[in-house]
């Protein structure tokens, strides 16, 4: 009974630490986890291969992270709003190596929303998403698919750079699934505050983060997808009503697209043909504007 509410609905994680359970801790997991197996309805954020070099709390075999939830401000109208309340953001352990979080940047009006992975060493530094070699790769490509630059929305799917010290060197590590469990309610959040035609995935992670762990880019990429239909859980995703008919507006419908990740480009054998190809998913998602 893996209830979604105690694996990837950090909203369980409220209701326990609004019970003073666990306030600001990593101990909210520990109730939901029964002789190694999961029961729902409990918060926390539990993955089972979860041992690594962090510092997150284990139990057995599993890191816990309470989620981003409780951080989120229920009244907040704006991505600023957002962005001020996810500096405290203690939601996974991520929070306690890298120098901050990095929130989602660009026009909130944009029609087109990328959404990566995590902030690497560069963007870990100057707080910003996208300011490192990864960026300038997406920029080059978002410019050859004459894509607006100007009107684009940048975010993660996890806000802190997980990493491992390799003598002074940050090495960059893919986030785990609890970090992207955790993290994900920041993304739900700034999703309510957008409201793009085009969501652009790029790569794994935020396709697990926003399409469910059994997305294949490789498979789909350059596909358009119906949103929030294709969604993990769409109803995190629904458009909440604009006006009193109950009408979400006569904006156009959005669609989402997954391509591979500019720093999969950066690592390919073949640099050039991986370049064309996130080109030419970026031209397909351009031409769905309207
Ligand atoms: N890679 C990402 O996924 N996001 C960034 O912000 C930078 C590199
Ligand atoms: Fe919070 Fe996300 Fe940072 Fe974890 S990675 S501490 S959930 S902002």
């Amino acid at each position: 009974m893996h209830d979604r509410r105690g694996l990837v609905g950090v909203d369980g994680a409220v209701d326990v630490i609004d019970d003073g359970v666990a306030r600001g801790g990593w101990g909210v997991g520990v109730a939901a986890w029964r002789g190694g197996d999961c029961v729902g309805g409990v918060g926390g954020v539990g993955v089972g291969s979860g041992v690594e070099g962090g510092t997150g709390r284990k139990v057995g075999m599993v890191e816990i992270a309470p989620g981003a939830q409780q951080f989120i401000p229920p009244q907040a109208d704006t991505l600023d709003e957002l962005r001020a309340a996810a500096a405290g953001c203690q939601g996974c352990e991520l929070y306690r190596n890298a120098s901050q979080t990095v929130f989602g940047r660009g026009d909130a009006t944009a029609r087109v929303v990328f959404v990566g992975e995590q902030p690497g060493d560069m963007e870990d530094q100057k707080g910003l998403p996208f300011v490192g070699p990864a960026g300038r790769l997406l920029r080059r490509a978002v410019d050859d698919a004459k894509l607006d630059p100007g009107h684009i929305y940048l975010t993660n799917a996890v806000k802190h750079f997980r990493f491992e010290l390799r003598g002074k060197r940050r090495i960059h590590q893919t986030p785990d699934r609890v970090h992207i469990t955790a993290c994900r309610p920041w993304l739900v959040a700034e999703f309510t505050k957008l409201n793009p035609q085009v969501i652009v995935v790029l790569g794994a992670t935020a396709a697990k983060a926003l399409l469910g762990p059994s997305f294949r880019v490789t498979r789909q990429r350059g596909e358009l997808l119906p949103w929030p239909a294709a969604a993990e859980h769409p109803e995190d995703f629904q458009r909440v009503p604009v006006d009193s008919v109950g009408d979400t507006a006569d904006a156009p419908p959005t669609q989402l697209l997954a391509t591979i990740h500019p720093s999969a480009v950066l690592r390919a054998d073949d640099q050039d043909k991986a370049y064309e190809g996130l080109v030419a998913d970026l031209t397909v998602a351009a031409r769905a504007l309207t």
